[in-house]
Order: structure tokens, then sequence, then C-alpha cells
């Protein structure tokens, strides 16, 4: 057995300049944050850092620059939120992430003070694991924490590099708490643990699909990716968004459940529109889905199906929504199950992007055990991978 990771309370920060790899890739419009959950979940380590006297040297990537630096993807908006969220504490943001502007800055901080350096990604080298400009990004701190568990799943610089460069390396309070609800789903999983899985592709999902079926007791399955099973049982899923190079895979799931003795449930009816724009739903039995409609939602017939199975849950993993809920017309499937898994009576966890964004917009986030600040990065670590970011903190 492999030593414990170190928690940042199992370090003496007094006086050290300490790096914190948190994940601030939020959603930004007009130049402002438009939801700070993120930014908000890595609180409780930059506070305790800094109430222990560190030097807080904190790091993100934004979107997707590609080694190039993109104007819009700037963290100053964070920066400017990060500083309201410390009660108008002082957050100097940098001018790049490494260099001798931003060395000067990380040099000149005192005890309790915080710099945030720019864009990590406006480097290839961030995503290139490279350790050279790892040693330059952390060369002034002497202490490194992660806590971004949302970027745990990339081999990248500031993820794994790094970490292995620092001789004194823990987990922040978030990554903690990440690591420790998953872990619950991982082993000794109270049972039944239903899974629920949505979204547009079962190629993006099918690692974790395969994972789940040796542990769940069923497995709910919406959005987009319930299409390619439909059609993978020979139903007519008209204009409907469809791998359909992906049905053979979709048989050997289905085959690999039954095997498994895993319900592997699928819309029994859906909601269809005639583009992803219509304003109207309408009802249709997953036998008679018009040629020229899309299903853009589960139907209420799947709702009642679903929410049976939920009612007696004692554990539920949620990632991807049901349908097109962006399009209200759409959306009440994927609200439907949003409340069933918060109602139900045991452990609820959900993750990723679209259905944290649904469990906000029902309003839900607080009555679900946890809600996951890591989309990609749960999923990995529920298929059983290793997380890049969790293995260069081990001792
Ligand atoms: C996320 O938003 O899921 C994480 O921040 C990782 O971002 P990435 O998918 O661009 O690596």
């Amino acid at each position: 057995m492999s030593e414990p990771i170190r928690s940042i309370e199992d370090l003496n920060l007094e006086s050290i300049t300490t790096f914190i790899r948190v994940d601030f890739n939020v959603p930004l419009k007009n130049g402002e944050v438009t939801d700070d959950t993120r930014i908000r979940a890595a609180l409780p380590t930059i506070r305790y850092a800094l109430e222990q006297g560190a030097r807080v040297v904190l790091a993100s990537h934004l979107g997707r620059p590609k080694g190039k630096v993109v104007p819009e993807l700037s963290l100053e908006p964070v920066a400017i939120r990060l500083a309201e969220l410390l009660d108008d504490g002082e957050v100097r943001l940098t001018d790049d992430c490494i260099g001798d502007g931003a060395r000067k800055v990380v040099q000149d901080l005192r005890d309790g003070q915080v710099a945030l350096l720019e864009n990590l990604r406006f480097h290839a080298a961030e995503k290139d694991n490279d350790f050279d400009f790892a040693r330059e990004l952390g060369g002034s701190c002497s202490a490194y924490v992660n806590d971004a568990f949302g970027a745990a799943h990339r081999a990248h610089a500031s993820v794994s590099a790094l970490p292995r460069l620092m001789q004194e390396r823990a987990a922040g309070f978030l990554m903690q708490r990440e690591l420790e609800v998953l872990d619950k789903l991982r082993t000794d999983t109270p049972r039944p643990y239903i899974a629920i899985l949505g979204g547009a592709k079962v190629s993006d999902k099918i690692g974790v699909m395969e994972a789940l079926l040796g542990k769940v007791d069923a497995l709910l399955v919406g959005g987009a990716m319930a299409n390619t099973f439909l059609a993978a049982r020979g139903l007519n899923v008209g204009k409907s968004l469809c791998e359909s190079d992906k049905l053979a895979l979709a048989r050997s799931l289905m085959a690999a459940a039954e095997e498994s003795q895993v319900d592997l449930l699928l819309p029994i009816d859906v909601r269809v529109g005639d583009s992803i724009e219509s304003g109207e739903a309408h009802v249709a039995g997953i036998d008679a889905i018009p040629a020229d409609a899309m299903a853009l939602d589960i139907g209420p017939e799947t709702e009642r199906l679903y929410r049976d199975r939920l009612r007696r849950a004692m554990a539920v993993f949620w990632n991807g929504p049901m349908g097109l809920f962006e399009n209200a017309a759409f959306a009440e499937g994927t609200l439907a199950v949003a409340r069933a898994a918060a109602d139900c009576p045991g452990f609820s966890v959900v993750g990723g992007g679209d259905s944290v964004a649904a469990v906000k917009q029902a309003d839900l986030a607080n009555r679900f055990d946890h809600v996951s600040t890591g989309g990609g990065a749960s999923l990995e670590y529920l298929e059983g991978r290793p997380l890049p970011g969790v293995e260069a903190l081990q001792p």
C-alpha cells in the first residue's frame, strides 16, 4: 500500500511561498465571470494558506488558447472576482505566468498576500508537461498544493511535472473532498447504486460505462447518447443526433450489462422537435419517432421509469443531461431527473458542466450530497484510471 497523500494541513506554510494549482476555468461573458462556483470552491484552501502566513501563488488555466496569448482568455476577470470573494483583498495578477515580471511579483509577496499567475495555457509547454517550464513556474516557491480537481486528469506541467519537482507537496481541501466522495462510489458503495449517464456521445462515456457495469445496479441512459443505443436496437431515430459508427459498441455495452445483470435502462418515450431551435416538443414512443424529427429529451413515461428507480437508490452518480435542457421546450426530462436524484434517500453526486448547470438552474445544488467541480476528472477517476495530478502528489 502506498502512503497516503499529504494534506495542506501537513505542511508548514508560515512565510512559505506556496504554489497552489487551482481550477479557475470558469465561464465568462463580456469580460465577467458568469459562474464563480470553482473560485468559491477553492476559497477554503486559499484562506487556510493565508491564515497560516503563506505567500500564496495561485495558478490556473482558462479555456484552450492552444499555447498562444488570447486576450479574451486572460485571468483578469477571475482576479477581480477572487479579490471580491476574499473580502476585497488584493490579488496581484502577473502579466505572464513565467518571466521576469511574474518572478518579481512572486518574490515581492509578503506573508498573507496573494498573486495570481496569468493563464498557464498561454504557453504550449504547460500542455506538453515540460519540466523546464515547470521549474520556471515554481522556481520561487517552496511548497506545492494541488486544489484543481477539475484538471487532475490532465498530465500538464502545473499538475504533473511541477509537484514532482517539489519536496513539499500536498492536496488542498477541495481536492481531498472530491477524492473522498468519489472513493465512496468506487468501493463499498451502498446499494442500490444507480448511475445516470447522458450527454451527446456514447464514445465519451465508454470507459466509465464499462467500469460502472461492474458496480451499479442500474444505469439510466438519456441525452443524444441514448439515440445511439435505440438505433443499435434497430429503432428508427429520425433526424436525431446519433453516432451511427458506434452501433456495434452500443450493442456490446448492452450485452455486457446483461451479462453483469445490470439494468441498462433506455428511454421508452422521447420529446421530439423539428430542430434544436424548435420551441415546441411532441411526445413520441421510441418506435414512432417521425423520420423528419429529432429526439431532444426523454419523455414523461421515461421520467416516471427513471424516477421510480431513483426513489430507492442509496447511491447515485449523475453525469450528462437527459436532453437539450438549454432550450426550455426540452428541459423537463433533465430537470425531472435532477429532482429525482436530489430526492433519493441515499448519497447523491453530480458532476460535469452541463448536468451541474441543470442542477443549478433547478436550484437543487444544495440538495445533492456533492456537486463535483470536475467533469472529465470525475469520470476518469470512477473509471479507475490514475489521475496524473493525484499520482504526482504521492509521497
Ligand atoms: C474542465 O473545465 O473540465 C477542466 O478545467 C479541464 O479543462 P480542459 O478540459 O480544457 O482540460
